[in-house]
Formats: structure tokens, C-alpha cells, sequence
């Protein structure tokens, strides 16, 4: 079995090669597809970001009308599955909701559930794509005690999750043009990421053979967790934390830099990145634009920046190259969206899908692929003798 090297956290071991996302993490650089991220933020959209991830390629015209046109035939969920969400409690989190829920696909869709039947694959990823965001929208709608919307397949894909989300059965829904706009460059920012948390958890649950719907569950709860997509959420609680006590944001970096209770300035550092995000720097440049047409929170925007500010002049954050990644401005602008903190994390996964689902599909198809399967170093007991009951 040859020599086993301890790498906590595979800080240095690739898991795989892969051909959809290339991150310079020195330079600040975001490519899908050898599409630097700047430009597919400015010139494309969520759908054809989708299609450019899964199929590798941009889209023709009449390639990206019929991907749309397949999704929308596909965003009803079954009756059944609805009922699903009566069994929550109301304040559960929309995270595990939305986990259970297209875990629960499978269960629904056993005609496509072979990794290895081309056809399956790409009916399954259809049925993902198009059915998420009814699953979310409904666990928001859950969450407020507000009547289930079916979707609107005349509208496009991030205006029939807002519709579905916000708006009510007896009333037209106009949805404002700038929010669709400003949640579908959103999305697009958040595609793919390569090997993070979530999708090597959709990849290694995958390399089991499990079907697509079981392993995009497993990212979702990869997602949930706050040094990952649980990141956005916890900005925000972080930001209104500062300002109930004050608004002190040196007393603050001062705790994060004494490691107290372990505080950490959230949307701050990162894996790979150890320059600016570059995420996170478009995001900025258009936060203002978008936050000035929506209304901000004000108060948490001047404490986000000047937290900004105030770390990036500061020795700890300089010397350990910690820059805001994409978390940390993302949850003001979910919030002026009108989104409460709890459902940050669900717009992460949905803008996450695709690239969730491009890895699963590369993975599959990857002859190079075997069964995850990490060594350990053992640091427990030698061999010892059973000690009976009675004796111990
Ligand atoms: N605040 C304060 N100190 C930090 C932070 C932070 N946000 N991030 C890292 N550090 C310190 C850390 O304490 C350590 O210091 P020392 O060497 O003195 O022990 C050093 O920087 C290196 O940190 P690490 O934990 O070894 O770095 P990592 O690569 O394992 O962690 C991270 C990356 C993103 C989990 C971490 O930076 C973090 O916890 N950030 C806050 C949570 C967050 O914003 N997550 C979102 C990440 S981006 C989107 C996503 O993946 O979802």
C-alpha cells in the first residue's frame, strides 16, 4: 500500500483532475471553462453559465432554447413530494428542507437513477435544475406560513423562483427587473468553485456509484455548515451582533485577533485565495448599484466596510492573507432582496447546482475514477487484552 502522508484538510492532495474550473488562488483568478469569471459576470447569464459548466461548451442559440425550454417543462414538483414539507417543523431551517427534499427524489424518480445511463444522467440533471428552486421557494414558503406557488414556465428561471418565493396565488407578481438581474449575476458567481467542501462531498458520495439526486443531497449539508455556504448567514448575524453592541468594530477585530471563543471574522479568508476574491470584488463594485436600488440596511453596510477597511490595514489579516471572499458582502444584498438570514445559504446552493452536477457527471464519466477512499494515520491504543464487564 506503499507510504500514507497525513494531509489534514487536503491542504496539498488533488482528489482529481478535472476540466471545468481553473482558481489561481495567488493571482485572484475565476475561470469556468477557461471563461475568466469577470466576463461570463458582465455578458452571460445563470442558464447559459449552467450549460457552459455541464456541456463544457457555450451554448448555440437553439441549444440554450431548448436547455431553457427543458427546464421549464420540468419545474412542477409531484403532489406528493409537496406534502413533504408539512412535516417540518415551521421554524425549521430551509438547509436540511431542501436536503431531504431532493434527497427524497430518488425515491420519486427511480426510472433515472443509473450513473451510468446517459439518458438518466441527463433527465436527472434536468429534473435538479429545474426542480430546485420549487423546493426552495417552498421551504421559504413553509417558513412563512404562506400558500404554495406553481410555477410560471412563461417566466425564466430566476423570475419564476422570485415569483415562487415572494409572490402569492390571487395576485400578478411583478417581478422588478434589477432584482432578477442582480440574483441571476449572483448566481452565476457562485456556479462552480472546483474542489470545495461541497463538491468533493458530491464527488466522493458519487464514487460510490450513488445516483446524482443522493449525491447533490450530500453537498447540500456540506454546504449548510458556516466555514462554508453557512459563511453568508453568518456575516449577516455577525454584522447585527456588532451593532447591537455598539457598532465597535475595532473592539471586535481586536476579539477576532485574540482568537476569543474562537471568533473569526466571517466572509474573511480563505483556502486558495490569498488575494482579493475575485468573487467578492465584483460583487463589491456592484453592491452599492444594487443596494442603492433595493435599500440597504445601511448601518450593517457602513459596519461591513469598515470592518473591510479596518482588517485589510491590519498586521494579523495582512501577514495570514485574509481578503472578503464572496460571502462577505452577499448577505446584505440577499437582505435587501428581502430575504431573511436563515435562506442565504439555500441561494448559495442554488447558484451552486450546476457546478455540482458538472463535477458529479465528470466524475462518472472520468475512466480514472475509483471509490473515494482516504487513508488514516491510527494514533489509538496498541493491541490490548478484553478486560471482562466485572473487572473494570
Ligand atoms: N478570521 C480570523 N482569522 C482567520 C480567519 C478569519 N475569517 N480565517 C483564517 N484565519 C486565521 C486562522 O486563525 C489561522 O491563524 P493561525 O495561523 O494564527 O492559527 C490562519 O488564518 C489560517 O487559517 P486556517 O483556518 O488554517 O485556513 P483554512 O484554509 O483552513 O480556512 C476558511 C479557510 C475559509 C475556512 C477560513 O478562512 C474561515 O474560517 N473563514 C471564515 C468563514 C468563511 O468566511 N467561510 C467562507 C469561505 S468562501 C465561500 C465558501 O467556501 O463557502
Amino acid at each position: 500500500t506503499g507510504l500514507v502522508t497525513l494531509d489534514s484538510g487536503f491542504v496539498n492532495t488533488a482528489s482529481c483532475s478535472s476540466e471545468i474550473t481553473y482558481i489561481d488562488g495567488d493571482a485572484g483568478i475565476l475561470r469556468y471553462r477557461g471563461y475568466p469569471i469577470e466576463q461570463l459576470a458582465q455578458r452571460s447569464n445563470f442558464i447559459e453559465v449552467s450549460y457552459l459548466l455541464i456541456y463544457g461548451e457555450l451554448p448555440t442559440q437553439a441549444q440554450l432554447d431548448e436547455f431553457s425550454s427543458k427546464i421549464s417543462r420540468h419545474t412542477l414538483l409531484h403532489e406528493d413530494l409537496k406534502r413533504f414539507f408539512d412535516g417540518f417543523p415551521r421554524d425549521a431551517h430551509p438547509m436540511p428542507v431542501l436536503s431531504s427534499a431532493v434527497s427524497a427524489l430518488s425515491t420519486f424518480y427511480q426510472d433515472s437513477l443509473s450513473p451510468f445511463d446517459a439518458n438518466q444522467v441527463e433527465i436527472s440533471t434536468i429534473r435538479l435544475l429545474a426542480k430546485v428552486p420549487t423546493i426552495a421557494a417552498y421551504a421559504y414558503k413553509k417558513s412563512v406560513g404562506q400558500p404554495f406557488l406553481y410555477p410560471d414556465n412563461s417566466l425564466g428561471l430566476v423570475e419564476n423562483f422570485l415569483r415562487m418565493t415572494f409572490g402569492f396565488p390571487a395576485e400578478p407578481y411583478d417581478v422588478d427587473p434589477d432584482l432578477v438581474r442582480a440574483l441571476d449575476l449572483l448566481f452565476v458567481l457562485h456556479a462552480d468553485h472546483e474542489q470545495n467542501c461541497s463538491t468533493s462531498t458530491v464527488r466522493l458520495v458519487g464514487s460510490s456509484e450513488a445516483n446524482l439526486f443522493a449525491s447533490i443531497s450530500a453537498g447540500i449539508n456540506a454546504l449548510f455548515g458556516p466555514l462554508h455556504g453557512g459563511a453568508n448567514s453568518a456575516v449577516l448575524e455577525m454584522l447585527e451582533k456588532i451593532r447591537a453592541e455598539g457598532g465597535d468594530v475595532d473592539s471586535f477585530v481586536r476579539k477576532v485577533k485574540n482568537k476569543e471563543d474562537g471568533v473569526r471574522l466571517m466572509g474573511f479568508g480563505h483556502r486558495v485565495y490569498k488575494n482579493y476574491d475575485p468573487r467578492a470584488a465584483i460583487i463589491k463594485k456592484t453592491a452599492d448599484e444594487i443596494l442603492g436600488k433595493l435599500g440597504a440596511d445601511d448601518q450593517l453596510l457602513d459596519i461591513a466596510k469598515k470592518l473591510e477597511e479596518t482588517a485589510l490595514a491590519d498586521d494579523y489579516f495582512i501577514e495570514r492573507k485574509l481578503y472578503p471572499n464572496v460571502d462577505f458582502y452577499t448577505g446584505l444584498i440577499y437582505r435587501a432582496m428581502g430575504f431573511p438570514t436563515k435562506f442565504f445559504t439555500v441561494l448559495f446552493a442554488l447558484g451552486r447546482l450546476p457546478g455540482w452536477i458538472a463535477h458529479w457527471r465528470e466524475m462518472i464519466q472520468d475512466p480514472a475514477t475509483k471509490i473515494g477512499r482516504p487513508r488514516q494515520i491510527y494514533v489509538g491504543s496498541p493491541e490490548r487484552d478484553f478486560v471482562p464487564l466485572d473487572q473494570r
